[in-house]
């Protein structure tokens, strides 16, 4: 009989996805729902998930620590597949400015955007983006995610790049939460450059250079390395997004892309044609980009906190999408100018409000779907046995009172890996 060193039980409500490979059509909405649960835990994997009955009959727990989840909802530890989480100062002004009718272009155009963050991020050190990105990841492991992409590309010059590469792997160093890494000097061209010289730069210098630190750092084993391009109007053109996007693969780097937020340049047919990681935002997707996420393993990382906090009115067509069989997940897009929000159960709301995506679709796509978009489907996003053991424990009865309950956290508990690693303080 298999033994378990932890377990949560009772559980209220256990809910979590259970499919081979990402969840597409009505795969996604297909989730595993049991009152009366419980999740058996050994060595920080899942040794059985399921009816409380059944685990306790199955499973030898009479040396394991109990985590009482009566009249709490479990599920599996949300997973953050798009993050631009380290950065320097802040951007409240543009915010002011947007209440105030201003667009992103408009506020881009007159010295603020990206570039507004650069130079804030270029004078910091890396203790500095440490202790910033410490508190950061402090609130979204109080939120329940236990798995965070977080990119690079507010630095727009080698050393800087670097020195944010170097914060987000210090930062997977000193907290709970397992980052994954993203390089991203494709977020913006930096004021004054030239184009063709920065692409070269990166291309020739900055690539070759991360993926040596993410090598470095993995001490041998191969440490995953994310490439993401922002293709769009005044941005980085299609070809430019091709030719970084192919060098990157070339040194062994995942690609990942910004594609349609504001205008679509062709981005998310790249992304499908290339077998890239994830299309993110999607906002502007044609028909027929639609049909090709759908016959490639492109994951479609949608951003509904991104549209919120630009005040728009339309969002990604998430149902389009996932009737036509994509694969979507959802992620926050946390950065200082388009998205200052960071709590995953937030955007599971605005997921059900503007998507229309239903709760069980919101929750595989911030579980299952999140992280085969970072590479990590096998191992997260699933409470079944022999996966990591992430579970958050929310406060609240029901699934559908996740959502429902925008604006107010209902995590109660955080475990990572089998250890318990939150707890609100007023459980
Ligand atoms: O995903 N679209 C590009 N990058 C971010 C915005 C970053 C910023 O404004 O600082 C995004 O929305
Ligand atoms: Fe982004």
């Amino acid at each position: 009989m298999l033994s378990a060193d932890l377990l949560v039980y009772p559980i209220g409500e256990l809910a979590t996805p259970d499919c081979n490979g990402p969840a597409r059509g009505h795969a996604l909405g297909k989730i595993t729902r049991i009152t009366d649960g419980a999740v058996a835990i050994s060595n920080g994997k899942v040794v059985l998930a399921g009816p409380a009955a059944q685990v306790l009959n199955e499973i030898d727990a009479t040396k394991a620590t109990v985590i009482d989840a009566s009249r709490k909802v479990v599920t599996p530890g949300l997973v953050d597949p798009h993050t631009h989480l380290v950065f320097e100062g802040n951007r409240a002004n543009e915010f002011l400015m947007r209440c105030q009718g201003k667009t992103y272009a408009e506020i881009a155009d007159s010295g603020g955007g990206i570039v507004a963050s650069m130079s804030a991020t270029r004078n910091a050190t890396l203790e500095a983006l440490v202790a910033s990105g410490l508190k950061r990841l402090g609130r979204m492991l109080a939120s329940g995610t236990t798995t965070c992409e977080v990119k690079t590309g507010y630095g727009l010059d080698t050393d800087s790049e670097l020195r944010m590469l170097q914060a987000i792997m210090v930062l997977a160093e000193i907290q709970s939460i397992d980052l994954v890494p993203t390089f991203m000097p494709a977020h913006a061209f930096p004021p004054g450059s030239n184009r063709e010289h920065y692409i070269n730069e990166i291309v020739n210098v900055m690539l070759p250079r991360a993926m040596e630190l993410v090598q470095e750092a993995s001490g041998g084993r191969d440490g995953i390395l994310f490439n993401d391009v922002f293709c769009d109007k005044g941005y980085f053109t299609l070809a430019e997004t091709k030719t970084i996007l192919e060098a990157g693969e070339r040194l062994g780097c995942k690609s990942k892309v910004h594609s349609d937020e504001f205008v679509s340049l062709g981005a998310t047919a790249l992304a499908a044609d290339m077998g890239a990681a994830s299309a993110d935002h999607l906002l502007s997707v044609t028909d027929d980009d639609i049909a090709r996420l759908a016959s490639s393993k492109t994951i479609a990382v949608l951003l509904p906190g991104t549209s919120f906090f630009l005040n728009l009115k339309d969002h990604a067509p998430a149902r389009k999408m996932i009737d036509a069989g994509v694969a979507v997940a959802l992620g926050s897009d946390f950065n200082p100018g388009s998205c200052h929000v960071s709590s995953l159960p937030m955007i599971w709301g605005l997921a059900c409000l503007h998507l229309k995506m239903t709760v069980e679709e919101a929750l595989s796509a911030l579980t299952c779907n999140a992280a085969y978009a970072v590479g990590l489907g096998d191992s997260i996003g699933q409470l079944r046995a022999g996966r990591q053991a992430d579970l958050v424990i929310y406060d609240v009865e029901r699934l559908e009172e996740i959502p429902y309950n925008i604006g107010w956290n209902p995590v109660s508990m955080v475990i990572k890996k089998g250890c318990l690693v939150y707890q609100k303080a007023s459980d």
